[in-house]
């Protein structure tokens, strides 16, 4: 047997963050589908978070970060911020995000048989995940704010390399967004940039388009997309918009990539709903198949998305959904369905 083989039939080592709110309701539902995969996994468990913070007066314990960095793949639930400035306070996402240097944010939305989904849409959002306007450069003397806005040649570049790495394997176009009018310096680099690596791709049909534009084309015509690069604001903001056409934040994943590979969904910590039992797991459970993929699982990631795919079709639906089901109901619900093929 080869070092490789060997290396292969490791158990995989997970670092699971819950967070906050929602996020310790959906990350153990998320673990349970990936537990009926079958695959052995060793879960390694970390805190993070807001409350993290008032209990322990730091939001990303060193613990959290250096297990994070030592295994193989981190499951991330959400955590709380604060909308106004807490001082020693800052967010351990984009903490995690910057520390590990998980440099391309990936967010595929595709469309499911709900009905508020639309039909025939297969896109993938990559945002770029480490600069931009999240590197909290900001300062007010109370009449003028100013933040500042990040963007390098080599940031765009890395990130752009991600993207059109993705748009080869799936149906070549590559779309990238910015606001290169307004914003000649930060928006026109990162164009440039983008552009550039695009170049060295032959096959790949290249276009650009300015992100106001973007946005009302998202909602005319989702279905004439592929994988769309961008700036971290505008690709937060463009891949909420994106996950509400397929179903909501309830049913929309993501993984952070780059030198390690953190897995979430895109959605918050729903103070509004936490404690009661009815968030939505799929979009934690889509993030466990995103996962798989990464690890060189794609059959098994397959087979939870089609299994969430059965489920989403038949029922059970948290209320999110239109329906009155709890989230455990669901992950019962997707286990069983993995487990059947089984
Ligand atoms: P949110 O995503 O937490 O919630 C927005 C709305 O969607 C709420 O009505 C919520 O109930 C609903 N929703 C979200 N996920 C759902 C699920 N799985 N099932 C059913 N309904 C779901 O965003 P919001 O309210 O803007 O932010 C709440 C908190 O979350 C804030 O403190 C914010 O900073 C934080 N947040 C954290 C993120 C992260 O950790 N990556 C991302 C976004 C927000
Ligand atoms: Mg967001």
């Amino acid at each position: 047997m080869s070092e490789d083989r060997r290396e292969d039939l490791r158990p995989k080592r997970l670092c699971a963050i819950e967070g906050d709110g929602i996020g310790r309701e959906v990350i153990p539902a998320a673990l349970a589908v990936l537990a009926s995969t079958g695959l052995p996994f060793e879960v390694e468990r970390a805190e993070a978070g807001w409350d993290c913070f008032l209990e322990r007066g730091t939001a990303l314990p060193a613990q959290t970060l250096e297990l994070a960095r030592q295994c193989d793949a981190i499951l991330f639930g959400a955590v709380s911020s604060p909308s106004h400035k807490v001082v020693g306070y800052s967010s351990p996402i984009v903490e995690l995000r910057r520390q590990l240097d998980l440099y391309a944010n990936l967010r595929p939305s595709h469309s499911w048989p709900i009905a508020t989904s639309r039909p025939g849409i297969d896109l993938l959002i990559v945002r770029e995940n480490t600069e931009g306007l999240y590197v909290r450069r900001e300062r007010s003397d109370g009449h003028t704010a100013v933040a500042e806005r990040v963007i390098t040649r080599q940031g765009s570049e890395r990130v752009a390399r991600v993207a059109c790495q993705w748009a080869m394997r799936r149906r070549r176009r590559l779309t990238i967004v910015h606001k290169a009018n307004v914003l000649p310096e930060t928006c026109g680099l990162f164009r440039q940039a983008a552009l550039d690596v695009a170049a060295e791709h032959p096959g790949l049909e290249v276009e650009e388009m300015l992100v106001d534009t973007m946005a009302l084309r998202l909602v005319t015509t989702p279905e004439r997309f592929d994988v769309i690069v961008t700036t971290n604001l505008f690709g937060d903001i463009l891949s909420d918009e994106a996950a509400g056409l397929v179903g909501g934040l309830g049913v929309a994943p993501s993984a952070n990539v780059g030198a390690h590979a953190l897995f979430e969904p895109v959605h918050g910590s729903a103070p509004d709903i936490a404690g009661r039992g009815v968030a939505n797991p799929v979009a934690a459970i889509l993030a466990v198949a995103m996962l798989l993929d990464h690890l060189g699982q794609g059959a098994l990631g397959d087979r939870v998305r089609a299994a969430v795919g059965q489920v989403l079709a038949d029922g059970p639906h948290t209320p999110d959904l239109g329906g009155s089901a709890t989230t455990e109901q669901v992950t019962v619900a997707v286990r069983s369905r993995i487990d059947a093929v089984r």
